[in-house]
C-alpha cells in the first residue's frame, strides 16, 4: 500500500502522474473521489483527487501540481518508493446516472481530476463533451485520454497555441449555444474557473456541478478546514462534497479561505529549497 509503481512527469518542473498501489482504495475508488496523503509524521495533509482507479491491478493514479512545499516534496519520490500515509478512497462520488450529453470542463491542472469523471459518464452511456483549457499548448493535460471516452473534445489556450484562444468558459459557451440537449456540466479547475462555469451555465437553466478544492486535513468531516458556503449554509466538502451545486457556491469566501496559510505556505516552502 502507497508504493510508487509508476512516475509520469507532464509538465517539467509543474505537473507529475503517479501511479500507485492502492488495491483497497483502487476497489472502491469512484469518479469524484480523492485521496488524503502524508509524507512524513509531522508533515501536512493534502487532498488529491483520484485521476483513475484500476481495481484489477490494484492501483491508483494520481496528478499533482507542484505548488507547495508538500507536492515539492512528493515530487522528490521515486518509482519504488512508498507514501507514509494515503487515505481513500474519500468524499462522496460524482453521482452519474445515464442521462444524455454531459459537458465536461476542465481548466489547467483540474482535467487530470475532471478525466476519471468524464470516463464514469462515458461508462454510463453518457456523450461526454469535454471542454478543456489551459494557458497554453504545452500546458494542456490529457488530451488523448479524454479523445478515447469522448463525442466531442473542445480545446482552448490563453495564447492561442492550440484551439480557441481565450478562456475554457468561451468555448463552453459557445457549445451550449450549439447544443440544446446538454444535460449537465460539471466543472474542474482554478477557483475563477468554477466561477466562469457557474455563471455562463446559468442562464441556460442546465444542472451545474463543480468540485471545490478546499483547504483538508484529516478528511472525514472532523477539522472543519474544508468549509464552504453553498445556499447559504456551512457544509464540509470533505464529506459532503467536493461537488456542489455551482450556482449555490460563494466563490468569493472560498477564495479568501484558500489564502489562509499563504505566508505559511510560501516561508515552508522557502525552508524546503534552501
Ligand atoms: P490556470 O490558472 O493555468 O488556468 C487554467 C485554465 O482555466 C485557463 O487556461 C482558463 O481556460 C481557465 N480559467 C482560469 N481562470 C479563468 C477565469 N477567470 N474564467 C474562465 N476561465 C478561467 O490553472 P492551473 O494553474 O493549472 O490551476 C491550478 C488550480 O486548479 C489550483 O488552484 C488547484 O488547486 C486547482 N485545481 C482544482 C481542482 C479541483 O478539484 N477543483 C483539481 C485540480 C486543481
Ligand atoms: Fe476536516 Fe473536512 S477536511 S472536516
Amino acid at each position: 500500500m502507497g508504493k510508487i509503481i509508476q512516475k509520469r512527469v507532464l509538465i517539467p518542473k509543474r505537473v507529475t502522474e503517479m501511479t500507485i498501489k492502492a488495491p483497497v482504495i483502487a476497489s472502491k475508488a469512484r469518479p469524484g473521489n480523492f485521496v488524503v496523503l502524508r509524507l512524513s509524521m509531522k508533515g501536512e495533509r493534502i487532498p488529491l483527487t483520484i485521476a483513475d482507479a484500476d481495481p484489477e491491478k490494484g492501483h491508483i493514479v494520481i496528478v499533482y501540481l507542484i505548488m507547495g512545499k508538500t507536492t515539492a516534496l512528493l515530487d522528490t519520490m521515486k518509482e519504488g518508493d512508498v507514501i507514509l500515509d494515503l487515505c481513500g478512497p474519500l468524499g462522496r462520488p460524482t453521482s452519474i446516472k445515464k442521462q444524455g450529453t454531459v459537458a465536461c470542463v476542465g481548466g489547467g491542472t483540474g482535467i487530470a481530476a475532471l478525466h476519471h469523471i468524464a470516463k464514469g459518464n462515458f461508462q454510463a452511456g453518457n456523450k461526454v463533451v469535454s471542454v478543456i483549457g489551459a494557458r497554453s499548448k504545452d500546458l494542456l493535460l490529457f488530451k488523448p485520454e479524454l479523445e478515447k471516452i469522448s463525442h466531442e473534445v473542445l480545446v482552448s489556450t490563453d495564447d492561442g497555441s492550440v484551439g480557441h484562444k481565450g478562456v475554457v468558459t468561451e468555448v463552453l459557451e459557445e457549445y451550449l449555444d450549439r447544443d440544446p440537449d446538454v444535460k449537465e456540466v460539471i466543472g474542474v479547475g482554478p477557483v475563477p474557473m468554477m466561477r466562469s462555469v457557474a455563471r455562463v451555465a446559468q442562464p441556460y437553466g442546465i444542472r451545474t456541478l463543480v468540485s471545490l478544492n478546499s483547504i483538508m486535513v484529516d478528511g472525514i468531516g472532523m477539522c472543519g478546514s474544508c468549509r464552504v458556503n453553498v445556499g447559504g449554509e456551512i457544509r464540509f466538502a470533505c464529506v459532503e462534497g467536493p461537488e456542489f451545486e455551482a450556482s449555490q457556491v460563494d466563490f468569493d469566501e472560498l477564495m479568501m479561505r484558500l489564502q489562509a496559510f499563504k505566508s505559511q505556505e510560501k516561508e515552508s516552502m522557502e525552508l524546503f529549497e534552501k
